[in-house]
């Protein structure tokens, strides 16, 4: 599958779920001095999250442009020595606007992974934030995941902020392990390039003032996060989001144009980092 089918297919299934499609926002934010960069699909409906906005729609999905280089989501030391972190990166995201919540976001994000894209259910974990048992019943009643496969971690894995303040909230993530040893728990979280989150479903219900204090928010909604380049190596069974045909045709001019082959780790990680950097710069500049 190509990585072009992959991102129709991610928004055809929540067309079908009654989902508006919207387009990316810019890298460069309009009007949040609280973002450098654009670092999540849910940059563009933080006026709906905090009930300062409205949309004509409750339900949306699209793919997000996203930039991680500063501030709380700051990727810029990984990219190019590890296989899944990018400086730039498209967020394919599906959003409930006090519409539906926690049941739903769940079962559609197992049935997509196993149903339509028939991701092995034994390599997926899926994580809750500690406190939160009402997501952790609805992966055991909702989806058919091993009963051993749904982890509770604290803040630091399981409570998502877009930056310092901001619409927040308890998250539950999926996790896909691709070692051998895909039935233990240890790897998730361990930063392995191998078992590694693929989407973050978040339920955004507070939100964190300049004190850093965190409130209810009016209503309860729905952000979700799944990394794109990680699926597509996931599913084009790729041991790096590089090798992937998102990549790869960069790859390959890069060693043409250098004449450095792209087979050691001398080479590997700066061509990876210039393949990362010059899509950074393409969109930032464009934008
Ligand atoms: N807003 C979800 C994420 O960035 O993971």
């Amino acid at each position: 599958m190509t990585s072009g089918e992959i991102r129709e297919q991610f928004l055809d299934f929540f067309k079908n779920k009654g989902h508006r499609i919207v387009a990316s926002s810019p890298v460069v934010p309009y009007d949040d001095p609280t973002l450098l960069f654009t670092n999540a699909g849910m940059n563009q409906f933080k006026d709906v999250f905090l009930g300062t906005g409205t949309r004509e729609y409750n339900r949306a999905a699209n793919t997000q442009k996203c930039i991680r280089v500063s501030g709380k989501h700051n990727d810029l030391e990984e990219v190019g020595y590890d296989t899944y972190h990018h400086t730039f990166f498209e967020m394919l995201g599906n959003w409930s606007f006090g519409d539906y919540y926690k049941k739903e976001a769940i079962s559609w994000a197992w049935e997509l992974l196993t149903d339509v894209w028939k991701l092995p259910k034994e390599r997926l974990w899926a994580t809750v934030y500690e406190t939160d048992n009402e997501a952790f019943n609805f992966w055991k009643t909702v989806t058919d995941i091993k009963h051993d496969h749904i982890l509770k971690f604290g803040e630091k894995d399981n409570f998502w902020e877009m930056g310092e303040t901001g619409p927040c909230g308890p998250c539950s993530e999926i996790h896909i392990n691709l070692l051998e040893d895909y039935d233990n728990p240890i790897y998730v979280n361990m930063g392995s390039p191998v078992c590694i989150e693929i989407w973050n479903l978040v339920f955004i219900q507070n939100f964190r003032d300049a004190d850093g204090k965190l409130h209810d928010l009016p209503a309860k909604h729905v952000d979700t996060g799944m990394g794109f380049e990680r699926i597509c190596r996931v599913l084009q069974k790729e041991s790096s989001n590089y090798k992937t045909d998102i990549f790869s045709p960069m790859i390959k001019v890069i060693q043409s144009l250098s004449g450095v082959k792209y087979n050691k780790m001398e080479t590997i990680v700066p061509i990876n980092v210039i393949a990362d950097h010059i899509r950074t710069l393409t969109f930032a500049i464009g934008d």
